[in-house]
């Protein structure tokens, strides 16, 4: 059973409508802040070591330090989570640059605000394109290069993103992917890319945010014997692959069936898809790499 939502703001828990963030922010404002979307099924919450990880790199490229150790870090988000009452969860943190303290612009100056809250798990796209695959859209716009905002920041400013979505769904798709300026695939707005052929697992190798999902999925496709390629992909890949697949904490791994006008040649879902997506709610279920975060 859910229990009224709280959520952590900089070291109080607050009922979810008393947790406010300022007009003057920065993350409001100009979305300058990270993130995470950590996962919870029956009540184990999913590589909490790796978020945190992932989130302290964002952090500390983005110059952002609110302070807090790993063991703080552990102990909010596990509360929060724990508090929500939920078993099967998403936990979002969000670390935005803060406010300017008055009579300085100097961005130095401001004071990190950090947000926890745990929503009931949501999974990306409906029942029925979990079993028939959805539409994925290659977009017009590139991705941005590392030389620019480094795709490896998991950061709040998701214009771009969003942008792709729209485009996507007004040209009748359920999701988009990105090149990068050389035409080497990056990932799509909330999910690493995956593409089979001939057997053999493929993914991008740079471009990309490092997601969580991704790497149990190449180390699952290792123990099922399935041979792994990372390594630069182009459009090409994804139009001739067998199998196509999204991958994230809240998708899983969502089968593509057409990729831009081509249809994916195996049947949604193909069966590596099918092996590994199996594997990992396996793994799930056994609570391997798993946090325990109530209620019993
Ligand atoms: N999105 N690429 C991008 C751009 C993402 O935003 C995400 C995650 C991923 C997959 O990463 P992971 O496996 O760690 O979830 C890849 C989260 C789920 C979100 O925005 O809600």
């Amino acid at each position: 059973m859910a229990n009224a939502p709280e959520v952590y703001v900089n070291g109080r828990y607050l009922p979810a409508g008393e947790a406010h963030v300022s007009f003057f922010d920065w993350g409001f404002q100009f979305g300058d802040g990270v993130y995470e979307v950590i996962s919870s099924w029956q009540g184990m919450m999913f590589r909490l070591d790796d978020h945190l990880d992932r989130l302290d790199a964002s952090m500390h490229a983005a110059r952002l330090d609110p302070g807090l150790d790993r063991a703080q870090w552990r102990d909010a988000v596990v509360e929060v989570t724990r508090r929500s009452g939920l078993r099967d969860a998403g936990t979002r943190i969000i670390v935005s640059r803060g406010a300017q303290p008055p009579g300085t612009s100097d961005l130095r100056a401001c004071r990190p605000n950090v947000f926890i809250a745990a929503s009931p798990y949501l999974f990306l796209g409906t029942e029925e394109q979990r079993v028939k695959g959805i539409r994925l859209m290659v977009a017009h716009q590139r991705g941005m290069p590392a030389d620019t905002l480094d795709p490896r920041y998991k950061h709040i400013s998701r214009l771009q993103y969003n942008l792709a979505r729209i485009e996507a769904a007004e040209a009748g798709y359920d999701d988009v992917g990105w090149l990068s300026h050389d035409g080497s695939v990056q990932e799509a707005p909330r999910s690493n890319l995956f593409a089979v052929r001939a057997g053999v697992l493929q993914t991008p190798a740079a471009g990309i945010l490092h997601g969580i999902t991704r790497m149990p999925f190449c180390e699952l496709a290792y123990e099922l014997g399935i041979p792994v390629e990372v390594r630069p992909l182009t459009a090409f890949d994804l139009f001739v692959a067998d199998e196509v697949f999204t991958c994230s904490t809240s998708g899983a791994a969502l089968p593509v069936r057409e990729v831009s006008g081509r249809s994916v040649r195996a049947a949604v879902p193909g069966p590596i898809t099918r092996r590994l997506q199996d594997a990992y709610w396996r793994i799930r279920a056994e609570g391997r790499h798993g946090t325990p975060v109530g209620p019993d």
